[in-house]
């Protein structure tokens, strides 16, 4: 039987995991379920001092579920690199989006599900800022009163590239909205009930409006919702050294890194779990 050491890091979401090496992650066969099933309690787990080289890294996400290989702008498949560099990655303007709270793939191009679990590991943190933060959507839910909860139980919610991107750059050239616009739009209900039964919000950057309700009106609810959702007591800060790995679950939790200079060194390699659940 494995044993895998969990401590607990935040209130609401975060755990460190002890004892784990490279090795381990490659030949222990129970470790995959144990991290999954941490990852269900937790959230977000980090592995400090790992080491893990983008391999290894590929390696284990494969051994917890099908690990997306569209090209990442590095020479592993399997590893998507994360800088705001646009010399190391052509996209980098983009990945602005993520100073903003969000789920990553909520707006998937091919009918996709969002993703089940993402993966960084810190090859070079930033002088400044930078760090990874994340909040429970499980718990956003749970603490909703029972009037709230029927408030919101059947509201659904339109999910654009368009509504995060507008929050880095209100004023797109013609060319950079019509980009955009080539992505599609999704809508999704707003409580999210997982196969498990567990609940959870789906709340984010990519947010642009609920069905049928007054612009203002869904934007002060979602507004509200995403403000209790991360308030600062309820939420995890990672802050990087390089070697690190930290992984969470996209299913129930929501994240964003703190602001960077685009012109730092930080660079993190990102490798997705795909997901295998719709928001339903
Ligand atoms: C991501 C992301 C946050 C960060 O890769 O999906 O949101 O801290 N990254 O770089
Ligand atoms: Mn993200």
């Amino acid at each position: 039987m494995t044993v895998i050491t969990v401590e607990r890091l935040g209130r609401g979401a975060g755990a460190e995991i002890l004892g784990v090496d490279r090795d381990r992650l490659m030949t222990d066969g129970t470790l995959p379920g144990a991290v999954m099933e941490a990852l269900e309690a937790h959230g977000v787990l980090v592995f400090r001092d790992l080491g893990l080289d983008p391999e290894t890294q590929v390696a284990f996400c494969r051994r917890l579920g099908d690990v997306d290989t569209s090209p990442g702008h590095h020479p592993v498949e399997g590893i998507y690199r994360v800088s705001l560099d646009t010399s190391k990655n052509s996209s980098a303007g983009y990945l602005r989006a993520t100073f903003d709270w969000h789920i990553d793939g909520c707006t998937p191009a091919d009918g996709a599900y969002p993703q089940k679990a993402t993966m960084l590991t810190a090859r070079a943190v930033a002088d400044s800022g930078g760090e990874t933060e994340f909040a429970s959507t499980y718990a956003a839910y749970d603490d909703l009163t029972d009037r709230e909860r029927e408030r919101v139980a059947a509201l659904r919610v339109v999910h654009s590239l368009e509504a995060s991107q507008r929050l880095v750059t209100p004023d797109p050239t013609a060319e950079q909205l019509a980009a955009w616009r080539r992505r599609p739009v999704k809508e999704h209900p707003l409580v999210w009930t997982h196969r498990s039964g567990r609940r959870s919000l789906v709340l984010g950057a990519s947010t642009d409006h609920v069905v049928g309700m007054p612009p203002d009106e869904g934007r002060a609810l979602l507004g509200d919702l995403l403000g209790r959702c991360t308030a600062p007591e309820r939420v995890y800060r990672h802050e990087w050294s390089v070697g690190e790995t930290v992984i969470w679950d996209n299913r129930g939790v929501i994240h964003r890194a703190a602001p960077y200079d685009p012109a730092s060194p930080r660079e993190m390699l990102r490798t997705t779990v795909l997901g295998d659940e719709p928001i339903q």
